[in-house]
């Protein structure tokens, strides 16, 4: 069988998937199991495996043998790799789970895509405006043949889908303008000093992987289980900061409401900069062009102390960690990802203009955030919410935000072309430099 086949009735009603293995049979089918690869098996991999259990996972990768070692004992019948370009060649994959180092998703994410593998990445999805762009291009023109999912996880909660129609239904008026916020401080000096060579079992060059090098250290690993990413994403080869951290998830609350197309416009402010280590503080703003149901808006991120302005002097913002905001014609909403408040403000604030939607038409829940991409994996009938599409330009905007910072103008943004039009040393700031060996479109 030459990769998957896609089957659809003349009508397009149905569909069926026949997977890798062989297998023929309706999504729900026991023998219609996902061939998964787990690439980066442990820290946040971890949260993964009660799922995982139920598709085959045939193939783990770790450049830690010993994390290696382990999943082995979750899953006997995987072959092992400590690189993940060979792994992505095993025979009769259907689907990759990536936890690995931000430095590395934009790799993994576009290698699969182009063998015709579903993915799943861990957040963020990219570590550059141009990775964000060839992902989320890769993604759209196979968007028929593969499922993708980033793991925004908290998407799933239903408090996403009241944000969602609040707004649209008119609660807070016109839109005008969002903003999220995060409140982690990672600060670091600069990359740690090297510490000797690393220990047999550690494959530091394939960590590193497309980075440009640094010497080994320890302490790039001396975090808990899906807290260690906080020992190594604010040096710039190897992630950026909270940006793609809690960004990705708390923009994500933005990003559900206002179907945002790419920026026009993105400006950065925050601490001086540091070449080798992202900010802590930093607000980076953008211009999101009008839509079918709401105007131009302006949508700001807030990280490490920078905090938008309370709609009311008893309402402190700093109380709620990582947040979001909505200003209207008529109201504001103030929400975290599990709880919403709503402010009617003005003379004229008697709420009448708005009407709550009828239980039937409420948006329904999405139900397990990984179930999700299982389910569309193995049909085309289902949709995931946080694809490569919809992440991809939420991450290309965070992104430009960053360069943005780095460069210190306000930059006018040609989304279609991805290209700055107004500062052009900021276009060199849109990429990565890779080491050989390790192209983004492999
Ligand atoms: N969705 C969430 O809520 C959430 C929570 C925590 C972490 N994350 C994301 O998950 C990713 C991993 O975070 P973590 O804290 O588990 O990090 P980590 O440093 O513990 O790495 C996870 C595993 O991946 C392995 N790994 C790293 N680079 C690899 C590579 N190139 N090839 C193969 N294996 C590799 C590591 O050895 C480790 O076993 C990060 O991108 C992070 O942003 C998401």
């Amino acid at each position: 069988m030459k990769r998957r086949h896609f089957l659809r009735s003349a009508t397009g009603a149905s569909t069926l998937w026949i997977l890798r293995s062989g297998a023929l049979a309706g999504p729900t089918a026991p023998s219609n199991r996902l061939n998964i690869a787990l690439i980066g098996v442990w820290g946040r991999a971890l949260a993964h495996y009660d799922w995982l259990k139920d598709e085959n996972v045939v193939a783990l990768c770790d450049i830690n043998e010993r994390h290696l070692a382990e999943a082995t004992k979750k899953f006997p019948n995987a072959q092992t790799y400590v690189d993940w370009r060979k792994c992505l060649d095993q025979k009769g994959l259907d689907a990759v789970v990536c936890c690995t180092a931000d430095h590395t998703h934009a790799h993994i994410a576009t290698w699969a895509i182009n063998r015709g593998l579903h993915v799943y990445m861990e957040k963020p999805l990219a570590n550059s405006v141009e990775e964000a762009r060839v992902v989320r291009a890769k993604y759209l023109a196979k968007r028929d043949k593969v499922a993708t999912q980033v793991g925004t996880q908290r998407h799933a909660h239903e408090n996403f889908n009241r944000i969602r129609e609040l707004v649209h239904d008119g609660a807070i008026g016109e839109l005008k303008a969002a903003w999220a916020w995060g409140n982690r401080k990672i600060r670091r000096d600069g990359y740690l000093p090297p510490a000797g060579d690393p220990p047999e079992w550690l494959h530091w060059d394939l960590w590193l992987g497309p980075s440009p090098w640094h010497p080994y250290n320890p302490g790039y690993f001396s975090g808990g289980p899906g807290a260690n990413c906080l020992q190594w994403n604010m040096y710039w080869d190897f992630g950026s900061g909270q940006v793609g951290d809690m960004g990705s998830h708390t923009m994500d609350l933005v990003w559900n409401v206002i179907d945002g197309t790419h920026p026009v416009s993105a400006e950065g402010k925050g601490e001086p900069f540091n070449p080798e280590v992202t900010p802590v503080e930093l607000t980076t703003t953008f211009e999101i062009p009008a839509n079918s149901w709401r105007p131009a808006i302006t949508v700001q991120w807030c990280q490490g102390g920078a905090m938008p302005n309370s709609p009311r002097e008893y309402i402190d913002l700093n109380k709620i960690g990582h947040g979001a905001m909505f200003k209207g014609s008529r109201g504001v909403l103030v929400c975290d990802f599990t709880t919403r408040v709503l402010i009617p403000v003005g003379e004229k604030d008697d709420m009448t203009y708005y009407q709550p939607r009828s239980k039937e038409r409420l948006i329904p829940p999405m139900g397990a955030f990984a179930g999700e991409w299982v389910r569309a994996c193995k049909s085309s009938d289902h949709r995931t919410s946080c694809n490569f599409d919809y992440a991809g330009i939420m991450i290309e905007m965070m992104l430009l935000g960053l360069v943005a910072y780095r460069v210190g103008k306000k930059l006018e943004y040609d989304g279609t072309q991805g290209r700055v039009t107004n500062v052009p040393e900021a276009n060199e700031l849109l990429c990565r430099k890779y080491r050989e060996g390790w192209p983004l479109d492999g």
